[in-house]
């Protein structure tokens, strides 16, 4: 696999890996793609909203360090709101870039810092816990990424019709018969979607 060198860096070389002790928030998140995980800590300065320290904790594979450590710098010194706007894509180019397959490990790590800033602000009550709707559905199916082209099926336009009604999901995807990520995509629809409490049956049509 062709990593740039800077994947490569902050994987030799990571950047604020570690624990943190007296972490104000922490969150460990899991890739639905591959089972790797990613835990994150933070120091928050409760006047500023800054984020004064950051670590990480790595349990995968090369471009789960990389990217997590390139989060970690790109999240320092940033208050929470700017911290939450960080994207995957800003992260992988941040490294000069990721293999298609391994998008999913820069969305791993947006997506546990996120969690990590969620976890601060509601514990200090600075947001209400959202209502599971369609919309979290359609959240959650924009951080499933198709492997061939290294980008999420939402904005790929491949779903075409999300419904939810009575704990039931319906998604409607659309992939080619013989394309050999259809089993893959399906499953990590069935993974991230089978987190949620909310969701008793998920039915996916393609
Ligand atoms: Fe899954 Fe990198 S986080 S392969």
């Amino acid at each position: 696999m062709q990593y740039s060198q800077k994947v490569l860096d902050h994987f030799m070389k990571p950047h604020n890996i570690g624990k943190l002790e007296n972490a104000d928030a922490i969150a460990t998140e899991g890739s639905p793609a591959c089972g790797d995980q990613v835990s994150i800590y933070l120091k928050v300065n409760p006047e500023t909203m800054v984020i004064e320290d950051i670590k990480f904790q790595s349990y995968g594979c090369a471009s789960n360090i990389a990217t997590a450590s390139i989060i970690t710098d790109l999240a320092k010194g940033k208050t929470l709101k700017e911290a939450k706007e960080i994207t995957w894509k800003e992260a992988a180019e941040a490294l000069d870039g990721l293999p298609p397959v391994k998008m999913h490990c820069s969305v791993l790590a947006v997506d546990t810092l996120r969690k990590a800033i969620t976890s601060y602000e509601l514990k200090n009550n600075l947001i209400e816990a959202e209502s599971f709707n369609k919309d979290s559905i359609v959240a959650e199916l924009g951080k499933i990424i198709y492997p061939k082209v290294g980008e999420d099926i939402i904005t790929l336009k491949m779903v075409k019709y999300v419904g939810f009604q009575d704990g039931i999901a319906l998604i409607d995807i659309d992939i080619p018969k013989f394309d050999k990520y259809r089993d893959n995509v399906a499953e990590e629809i069935r993974e991230h979607l089978g987190h949620f409490p909310e969701i008793k049956e998920i039915k996916i049509t393609m």
